[in-house]
């Protein structure tokens, strides 16, 4: 597996990670052994850069990473992310202040079994407080040496150039795929700008652009997929044909619709690094082939004209929480 330096902060990350929320939520039933073998054969293929948060589970799937990466810590880079309040398992309101970030990377070092955390997101931006209050408090935990890079999770613009004034911005994690394509006017530019590299979350379309997709009414009531507005009846119908292409160009080149998902993202710039989710090996290994596909200029072009950024049916949220997306 290839390396990528995404930045100008010097972070080396595997080409593609492996993104650990499904193993413990949104997407079907969890299967600990198998995401376990799952992480360990991400090692072994030298994919080493996972994504996990408190609110994933919540807690369980930091603690589950944790489990799989026991005396193998050196190995990996571990991206984890705060941003709420809990009461128990509840999850309350957005919490980005200083006091809150401190106690939460004790808990969450405590939950990953480690010492640092590589990258540490804010998960989503929290009004109540400055960002410059936010990057300071995770500018002193770096100084710390608890963290070692400072991550935002959907982040507009503007508060991107704010907090990296303070505190260096490694990276920014935000829904980037061959159907989501927002980022492409502003934000990418602004990161670009800045040296700060795109961790593409969702870059399957939350499974949308593999070859298993369903409507939303055949996922069970707990599973993500039932709520996204992309997979909801005419949307479903009308986003199927306009990633028809992806199958299309999976069969002139032999491979898998996933596959070419990720060798998109791969060829749009040497910053970008995907970190698709899977909990299964099967999975995994079909993914991490993907590194190894080539692109021409025919199928970007094709690809490009077929699924334009205004190609998607339906918002990547239910409205309720659109609002907490690039501000
Ligand atoms: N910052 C944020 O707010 C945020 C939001 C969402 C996600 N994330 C991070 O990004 C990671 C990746 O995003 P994601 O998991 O939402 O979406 P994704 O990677 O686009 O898709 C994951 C879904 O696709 C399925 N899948 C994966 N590879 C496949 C393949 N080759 N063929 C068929 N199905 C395949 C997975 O199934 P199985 O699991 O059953 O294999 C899972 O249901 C997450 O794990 C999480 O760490 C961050």
């Amino acid at each position: 597996m290839p390396r990528r330096r995404p930045n100008g902060v010097g972070l080396e990350v595997s080409a593609l990670g492996l993104g650990c929320m499904g193993m413990s939520q949104t997407y079907g039933v969890p299967d600990d052994r198998e995401s376990i073998a799952t992480i360990h054969r991400a090692l072994e293929r030298g994919c080493f850069f996972f994504d996990t948060a408190e609110s994933y589970g919540p807690f369980v799937n930091e603690e589950l990473l944790g489990r799989a990466l026991r005396g193998r810590r050196e190995e990996a880079v571990i991206a984890t992310k705060f941003g709420w309040e809990y009461e128990g398992t509840r999850r309350g309101a957005l919490n980005s202040k200083p006091e809150h970030i401190r106690r939460v990377v004790d808990e969450c070092l405590g939950r990953l079994k480690t010492d640092r955390i590589d990258v540490l997101y804010q998960h989503r931006v929290d009004l109540e407080v400055p960002i410059e209050e936010v990057a300071g408090a995770v500018g002193e935990l770096i100084q710390a040496g608890k963290v070692l890079h400072f991550g935002l999770s959907e982040a507009g613009a503007g508060t991107i150039a704010r907090a990296h004034e303070v505190c260096p911005v490694a990276l920014l994690q935000t829904e980037y795929s061959l159907w989501e394509r927002h980022i492409e006017q502003e934000i990418l530019p602004a990161i670009r700008e800045r040296g700060i590299g795109l961790v593409a979350y969702s870059p399957l379309g939350r499974g949308f652009l593999t070859s298993t997709a369903l409507p939303a009414e055949e996922y069970p009531e707990s599973d993500y997929r039932r709520h996204d507005p992309r997979f909801q009846g005419d949307n479903f119908t009308a986003n199927t044909a306009a990633a028809s292409v992806v199958r299309e160009v999976a069969a002139r080149r032999e491979v898998t619709p996933a596959q070419i998902a990720l060798a998109w993202l791969l060829h749009r710039g040497e910053d970008i690094v995907p970190i698709p989710g899977t909990k299964r090996r099967v999975t995994l290994e079909e993914n991490l082939a993907a590194v190894d596909v080539v692109l021409d200029a025919e199928d970007l072009r094709r690809l490009d004209e077929a699924l334009p950024p205004e190609a998607v049916a339906g918002t990547r949220y239910p409205e309720a929480v659109m609002h907490m997306n690039g501000r």
